[in-house]
C-alpha cells in the first residue's frame, strides 16, 4: 500500500515550486480543451509566493487562467480587504493581478465579516465550494506547529469552514509583519480539516531548516489532532513538495 503523502525533494524552494506550478498548468489547459472549469483551493503565507510568481510567468507564455475558479484556505479576522496584511491584498498582489482569472471566480473568506453573521457565510462559503463542483487541488503550507490552513493544534478535524482562534506559536511568527504581537488578530476564518480533505488532490509545500522537524514529525505514521497536518495520512493523493532543507530530517 503506498504511504500518503508522497513526499518529492527538490534542490531548491524554486525548482519545488516550478514542479507544482507545471502540474497546476497542466491541470488547467487540460480542463481548458475540455471546455471545463477547474478549482483550486490557495493559500497565502511566504511558501507560495514563487508558485505564483511561476504561474504569472505561465500566463505570460500563453496560459489563460479563464477556466479557473479558486478558494483561499483562511483570512484573519477583523481585517478589511484593504488591509496590507489582509490575504484578499496578498493573493491580488501575487497573483490574482497578473492573470486572466475573471474576478468573479475569486474566492477568499471575508475577514470583516461582522460576528453576528459568520456562521452563515462560512456555511456560505462551504456551499459556494460544492457548488463549483469541489476543490480538484488544495495547495497548502504548514506551520511550525503543524497547522494547515488555521486548524491549530487540536482542530477538530470534523469541522468544515469555521472560525478559529489563532495559537501563540502562530501569533508569533506573524508578529513581525503587523509591527508586534499585540497588533495581530486572534481570530481567523479557515477552511477546515475536513474541507481539506474533501479536496481531490492535495499539494504541500514547505521550505527551510526551520520547517525541517514538523515536516519530519507530520509524516511519522500516526494521526494526531496536536499535528493537524498529520490528518492528511488520510488522503490518498497528497504529495508534500519540499526543498532540500524542509525535507533534512526524512530518512
Ligand atoms: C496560509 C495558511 C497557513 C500557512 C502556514 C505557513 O493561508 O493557511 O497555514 O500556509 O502558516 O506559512 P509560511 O508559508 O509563511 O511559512
Amino acid at each position: 500500500m503506498p504511504q500518503f503523502p508522497a513526499h518529492r525533494i527538490f534542490p531548491t524552494p524554486d525548482a519545488a515550486s516550478e514542479a507544482l506550478a507545471a502540474e497546476i498548468g497542466d491541470l488547467v489547459s487540460t480542463r481548458s480543451s475540455e471546455d471545463r472549469s477547474v478549482v483550486l483551493g490557495l493559500a497565502t503565507g511566504s511558501t507560495p509566493i514563487r508558485l505564483y510568481a511561476e504561474l504569472t510567468r505561465l500566463h505570460r507564455e500563453g496560459l489563460s487562467f479563464s477556466n479557473v475558479i479558486t478558494f483561499n484556505l483562511d483570512e484573519y479576522l477583523g481585517l478589511g480587504r484593504d488591509h496590507p496584511e489582509s490575504y484578499w491584498q496578498f493573493m491580488h498582489v501575487r497573483l490574482f493581478d497578473h492573470i486572466d482569472i475573471p474576478p468573479e471566480n475569486i474566492h477568499i473568506p471575508d475577514g470583516g465579516i461582522p460576528d453576528g453573521e459568520l456562521e452563515g457565510y462560512c456555511a456560505g462559503y462551504e456551499e459556494a465550494i460544492s457548488e463549483a463542483g469541489g476543490i480538484d487541488l488544495q495547495v497548502l503550507g504548514i506551520g511550525r506547529n503543524g497547522h494547515i490552513g488555521f486548524n491549530e493544534p487540536g482542530a477538530d478535524p470534523n469541522l468544515p469552514t469555521h472560525v478559529t482562534k489563532l495559537n501563540e506559536v502562530t501569533i508569533g511568527d506573524a508578529a513581525e509583519a503587523f509591527g508586534g504581537a499585540g497588533n495581530v488578530p486572534r481570530r481567523a476564518i479557515t477552511m477546515g480539516v475536513k474541507t481539506i480533505l474533501e479536496a481531490r488532490r492535495v499539494a504541500l509545500l514547505a521550505f527551510g531548516e526551520s520547517k525541517a522537524e514538523i515536516v519530519r514529525l507530520s509524516l511519522s505514521p500516526g494521526v494526531t489532532s496536536q499535528i493537524p497536518a498529520t490528518y492528511l495520512q488520510l488522503h490518498r493523493d497528497s504529495t508534500y513538495f519540499l526543498d532540500q532543507d524542509a525535507g533534512a530530517q526524512l530518512g
